[in-house]
């Protein structure tokens, strides 16, 4: 059996983590006269959702013919997961992570249950982090976060041609 020093099986989550993944849902839907097409996943929030965060994103990209976005879209919701792995302390969380896709705009929406809300640090050369939600911010067109039940989204929208 696995074990990470924190204690918790790694095998066991690994394979919730695929059981998860395999259960992605992708819908292209029509709204007024334009077409939107979006791509979800709910992953369980430990460290190893932002490698399938990264697969979901080059796969959903992959299947809508924007591979141009890839690294792009890979960064900003690799940031976004990590944030909100860290910040589901409680047990047995999911994050959820949102890709669609309209009029020149792809919108990343992370989801998670935790009430505090993200803060844009300006940190110095010693704090070692805090530059994520900066990174995130630059790659974006727009950016922002809100509330939604007991938790929030944090989104970001980048343009594409
Ligand atoms: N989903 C979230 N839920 C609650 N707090 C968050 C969330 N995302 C970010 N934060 C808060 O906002 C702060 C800034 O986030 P940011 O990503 O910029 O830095 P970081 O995660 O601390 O460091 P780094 O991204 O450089 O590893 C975090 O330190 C955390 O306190
Ligand atoms: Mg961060």
């Amino acid at each position: 059996m696995l074990r990470s020093k924190a204690g918790y099986d790694k095998r066991r989550h690994y394979f919730t983590t695929r059981l998860v993944y395999q259960a992605t849902s992708t819908r292209c839907v029509m709204a007024s006269s334009a077409k939107i097409q979006v791509s979800w996943i709910v992953l369980p929030a430990v460290p190893s959702a932002v490698w399938f965060c990264r697969r979901f994103v080059i796969d959903t990209l992959h299947r809508w013919d924007m591979l141009g976005l890839v690294d792009a879209v890979q960064l900003v919701a690799a940031e976004l997961v990590l944030n909100a792995v860290r910040a589901s302390t409680a047990a047995g969380t999911d994050v959820t992570v949102c890709l669609w896709a309209e009029r020149g705009s792809l919108f990343v929406e992370v989801g998670d249950y935790m009430e505090e809300l993200p803060t844009l640090r300006r940190p110095t050369p010693e704090d070692g982090r805090g530059l994520g939600l900066s990174v995130v911010s630059s790659m974006s067109k727009r950016w922002g976060i809100r509330q939604e039940g007991s938790g929030k989204v944090v989104w970001s929208e980048l343009s594409y041609a």
